[in-house]
């Protein structure tokens, strides 16, 4: 899973975006779709899954733990269900790449088992912080080793049992809440998760639809272990994640008009809509009848001019993902924009806040970072040389910047782009974003 090659994207300056495509699946969805397919009785159908690099450890993982899965084909599977007690010994540690989704999720899901799993991942996983899954799920009575700084590699151990809990979490991570409640499938009595802020609700959303009764009552969730889930149709939407990048594309370049097709527009992600409607961005939502539990929708945007806002404090676990380019959109505003309460965006891929700060500053653009956000002003955007250090969303961030650049951006450490949005750069170049790869040993 590790790469040697360092991609660059080099962007020519200028142009607009116009259109009608269909990004790729949701990643958060297409993770669950095949944990919770492999642990339900019976056949779980999936269609539109991610077949990017992260999605794909989860599902290499899976047939590790000897799980049968047909496909993907065009984002077609099949996965054939082991039921709760039916995954066996892996013969190796499961690599999960660069898929904090993957580890956490896995550490939940992999916590009441008789044997012993070994996770690790790339040089970004194996330094993200995980004691926020392990130290809850030691409470449940797991045995989970880690580093001493509590990062992977991690040894999951053998457990005779683990028992419900009521947790109450620090920070607001939808990871952590999905591996307490994955690990509430095993345990006995009832599991509940209080959350200090909303987070996206997937796996309540799929174990529903699979038949397992999840209990929410305001901030809490609960379900009681040792039931029953039942493969069943799974319909994955576009991932307003990636259709992030090309509402920000087509908000800032004049002349932009696209249409993104059948994304997902769970209540728990839509926070950049909002965020951009603040900022003046026209984008008209047309929704589509929901599969599995997922509401989704056809997007319209229309380049506007965007003014800064204040980010409201609410909408930021809504748009966690989405930072990286909803700091394009800010630098391309008229007046200040301010963002608070999003420490989290300093333990991704990358630390967001410190790369964004400085592949900013280095095109022109007034930033000022903040221990839990940053204060940018708006303004001309030069060209200029920037660094994604490995981390996808950065790099197709900093990418859509192009469109209104005064001159060349050039983009390195590209590679894991592959991690979320394989295609990316066909797709941007097909609507009119002028993109090529250089491909550079290291
Ligand atoms: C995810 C949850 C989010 C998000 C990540 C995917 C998920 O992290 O940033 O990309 O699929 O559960 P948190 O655990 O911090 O909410």
């Amino acid at each position: 899973m590790s790469r040697s090659a360092n991609r660059q994207f080099n962007i020519a300056p200028g142009g607009c975006l116009r259109g009608d495509i269909r990004v790729p699946g949701d990643k958060s969805i297409s993770h669950r779709a095949v944990m919770l397919g492999a642990i339900a009785g019976g056949v779980t159908e999936v269609q539109g899954f991610l077949e990017g690099d992260d999605a794909m450890a989860t599902l290499a993982a899976l047939r590790a733990l000897g799980v049968h899965v047909d496909g993907p084909h065009a984002g077609a599977l099949q996965i054939h269900g082991v039921g709760l007690q039916g995954l066996s010994a892996p013969v190796a540690a499961l690599d999960l790449g660069n898929s904090g989704t993957s580890m956490r999720l896995f550490c939940g899901l992999l916590a009441g088992q008789t044997f012993t799993t070994e996770l690790v991942g790339d040089a970004s996983l194996m330094r993200r912080p995980m004691r926020r899954v392990t130290d809850p799920l030691a409470q449940m009575g797991a045995d989970i080793r880690a580093s001493e700084a509590g990062t992977a590699p991690l040894s999951i151990q053998p457990v005779s049992s683990l028992h419900g809990i009521d947790y109450v979490m620090p920070m607001a991570s939808a990871q952590v809440k999905s591996a307490v409640l994955l690990a509430g499938l095993y345990a006995s009595g009832r599991t509940t998760v209080t959350e200090p802020g909303v987070t996206r609700d997937h796996t309540e959303r799929m174990l529903t639809a699979l038949g397992y009764p999840v209990e929410r009552d305001g901030d809490q969730v609960s379900l009681v272990g040792q039931g029953q889930l039942t493969g069943g149709a799974i319909d994955v939407p576009a991932d307003i994640s990636s259709a992030a990048f090309f509402l920000v594309g087509a908000a800032i370049a004049s002349g932009s008009s696209l249409t993104l097709r059948n994304v997902g527009l769970n209540p728990t992600r839509i926070g950049v809509i909002e965020i951009l409607r603040r900022m003046g961005a026209r984008i008209d939502i047309e929704p589509v009848s929901s599969a599995g539990g997922e509401p989704s929708g056809t997007l319209h945007v229309v380049s506007a001019p965007l003014h800064g806002i204040e980010i409201p404090l609410e909408l930021v676990p809504l748009a966690i993902d989405e930072f990286p380019v909803l700091f394009i959109a800010a630098a391309c505003a008229q007046g200040v924009t301010t963002l608070s309460g999003a420490e989290e965006l300093r333990v991704k891929e990358s630390d967001r806040l410190a790369v964004m700060a400085e592949g900013l500053t280095a095109l022109g653009v007034a930033v000022e970072p903040k221990a839990d956000g940053l204060m940018m002003s708006g303004g001309p955007i030069q060209g200029g040389r920037v660094h994604a250090y490995g981390d996808h969303r950065i790099a197709m961030a900093f990418a859509m910047a192009g469109l209104v650049a005064a001159g060349p951006i050039e983009i390195s450490g590209c590679a894991e782009v592959d991690t979320s949005f394989p295609g990316f750069v066909e797709l941007a170049a097909s609507v009119g974003l002028s993109i090529s790869v250089t491909e550079q040993k290291e």
